[in-house]
């Protein structure tokens, strides 16, 4: 191992024996994230147009009001500290410490941004270093993704609330195409927090046997379930950022925030009656499948040979 790491280091950046196109998912990504770092700091930046009935931008929820007339001492002097300033950069910090310290961007940055190195098997950009973990400045920080974790759950549940109001059009319940924008945002944030690998160690770690633990049962499962998320977590990651920088952008063309680009979106009203015993049926249909599932009998074994 040792003689095959050291021919490897030494050939030089993006010197390879493959002959596979494996230059093809680090461009991606480098474009992919930069453009979505790019707009959400664009966007976090203008201070304004996020917010067009019912709909709430995500990179300005919760909404923070910063004034001093909510200090509460009479402390005049200190009106300097509250110069008017976009409420997202106060908010954005959070999930943005969430995806930076995520074990899967962490490997998409170091390979496609670091060059350390940009695929298996591929000559790294400059010297060799050696490899210390994270133990170091600035890098110890991404041990930090635990707690930023727990700020995401929270923000996840404040997302949740603003899609509920989503369903408010002028006192009346309605899904407009900015509904189904920030349904599709919170789920696949949903999909991505809940298949991250802290949210699994906090199920499932430091068990040692499910069944001698209390709530085992149920903890196994919601580990399997979390598991099976945690299988495609690359995938929510950029369906989930996508979604997110999207949701920001249709509220903000609907919000007049996009010269030339504004307009009205339709809305279906919907009797409030009917929509919840469609839900009902959709809920007990799945109750029902998930119930048939379990139920059913596992298939034949096999013949032996
Ligand atoms: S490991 Fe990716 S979000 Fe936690």
């Amino acid at each position: 191992m040792a003689a095959a790491t050291q021919t490897l280091s030494t050939r030089g950046f993006g010197n390879t024996s493959r002959t596979d196109k494996w230059w093809l998912a680090p461009a991606l990504q480098f474009v992919g994230f930069g453009a979505a770092i790019a707009y959400s700091t664009w966007a976090a930046f203008q201070g304004s147009h996020y917010f067009r009935e019912p709909y709430l931008s995500p990179f300005y929820s919760p909404t923070v009001v910063l004034s001093i007339d909510l200090w509460p001492f009479n402390t005049s002097w200190l009106a300097w500290l509250f110069v008017p300033i976009s409420p997202a950069l106060i908010i954005l910090p959070f999930p943005l410490g969430f995806r930076l310290t995520c074990y899967y961007y962490r490997k998409m940055y170091y390979r496609t941004y670091f060059s350390e190195p940009p695929a298996c098997a591929v000559g790294e950009f400059g010297k060799p270093e050696v490899y210390r973990g994270e133990t170091r400045f600035p890098f110890n920080l991404l041990n930090l993704h635990r707690y930023f974790t727990y700020a995401a759950l929270a923000i996840l549940v404040i997302l949740s609330y603003d899609t509920v109001l989503a369903f408010n059009h002028g006192g009346r319940l309605g899904v407009g195409l900015g509904t189904v924008v920030l349904m599709v945002n919170v789920v696949t944030l949903g999909l991505y927090t809940f298949g991250c690998h802290s949210v699994r160690h906090i199920v499932g770690g430091r068990v040692d046997c499910f069944s001698c633990t209390r709530f085992g049962e149920a903890r196994y499962k919601s580990w399997k379930a979390i598991t099976r998320l945690n299988e495609h977590h690359m995938a929510f990651a950029w369906i989930s950022l996508g979604a997110v920088c999207f949701a920001d952008f249709y509220v903000r063309l609907l919000a007049g925030g996009i010269p030339g680009l504004s307009f009205e979106e339709p809305v279906v009203l919907l009797d409030p009656l009917l929509f919840a015993v469609g839900l009902v049926a959709i809920g007990g249909a799945a109750a029902g499948y998930v119930f048939w599932l379990r139920r059913k009998p596992a298939g034949a074994a096999p013949a032996p040979a």
